[in-house]
């Protein structure tokens, strides 16, 4: 009995996570190639040991952690009212009791002031665990990324709907997290990582150089512009949001 009821609920841990393990390693894995020297030795400065030198190992850091550090469970995602399409920061960074900027943009500007602050004064460097901050930091930024981290608040992000992905049933969110990639990486790529992520840097180096440089920069000098990752249209800017999250 209670091996089942382990398993149902590993499956449902599974379905609330982000990105699976596989798709936020690649997704580190790919931004460390753009770090600039400065950059990659700040990081490398702040990883815990666990990490072995590499971003990549600590970018599931903050699922691994989300069920004992339970406030950070939602900074992983930002939901909208239904069917509404169009993600607006002071309507929507909230948890599910309406605390402003628990949300996944709310928590990029806070991990970013943090790590930027940490450069600045040495009392943050105390203030925050800035380890903590940077491996937030890089899982949130892939989480924002995955369409069902910024879906709707009826279906839990696609979690409630129930779809079938091959002869699996399972949940609409679980296919983005995991699922496809997963098949991807069975199909085309001989089910090794490496492969698969070489694929996409070479995609990165041809057909998609043109928008590298709007991925390493913001508008209007902001460091970090996560609004513009949650929605696809460009919407002006700043609404409530101060940079300090
Ligand atoms: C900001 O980071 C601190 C330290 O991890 C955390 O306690 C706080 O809940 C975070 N707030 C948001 C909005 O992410
Ligand atoms: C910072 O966070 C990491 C990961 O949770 C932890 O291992 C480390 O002990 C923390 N450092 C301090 C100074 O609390
Ligand atoms: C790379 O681009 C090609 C051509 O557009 C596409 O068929 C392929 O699926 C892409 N690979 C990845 C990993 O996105
Ligand atoms: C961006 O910052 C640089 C250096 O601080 C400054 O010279 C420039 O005018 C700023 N540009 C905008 C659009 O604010
Ligand atoms: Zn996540």
């Amino acid at each position: 009995m209670w091996i089942w009821r382990a398993l149902i609920l590993l499956q449902l841990v599974n379905g609330v996570l982000g990105w699976g393990k596989e798709g936020h390693f690649a997704i580190c894995k790919i931004a460390e190639g753009y770090l600039t020297e400065d950059a990659l030795a700040a990081v490398k400065e702040l990883l815990p040991d666990s990490a072995e030198g590499d971003l990549a190992n600590v970018c599931s850091w903050a699922d691994e952690v989300r069920f004992h550090m339970r406030w950070s469970s939602p900074l992983h995602y930002v939901d909208t009212p239904d069917f509404m399409c169009n993600y607006k920061y002071c309507r929507d960074c909230h948890d599910s009791v309406g605390r402003k900027n628990r949300c996944v943009t709310g928590a990029i500007y806070n991990y970013t002031m943090q790590l930027k602050s940490g450069y600045q004064d040495s009392i943050s460097v105390e203030k925050y665990n800035l380890t903590e901050a940077l491996m937030f930091l890089s899982h949130f930024i892939g989480d924002v990324h995955q369409p069902l981290h910024v879906g709707f608040i009826g279906d839990e992000g696609g979690n409630t709907i129930t779809v079938r992905w091959y002869r699996r049933k399972t949940n609409l969110h679980h296919v983005w997290d995991t699922m496809i990639i997963d098949s991807a990486l069975k199909t085309y790529y001989d089910s090794d990582i490496a492969v698969m992520i070489q694929s996409i840097q070479r995609n990165i180096t041809d057909g998609w150089s043109n928008d590298v440089s709007s991925w390493e920069n913001c508008a209007n000098n902001q460091t970090v512009c996560p609004n513009g990752y949650a929605h696809s249209i460009q919407f002006p800017l700043h609404c409530c949001v101060d940079s300090s999250g």
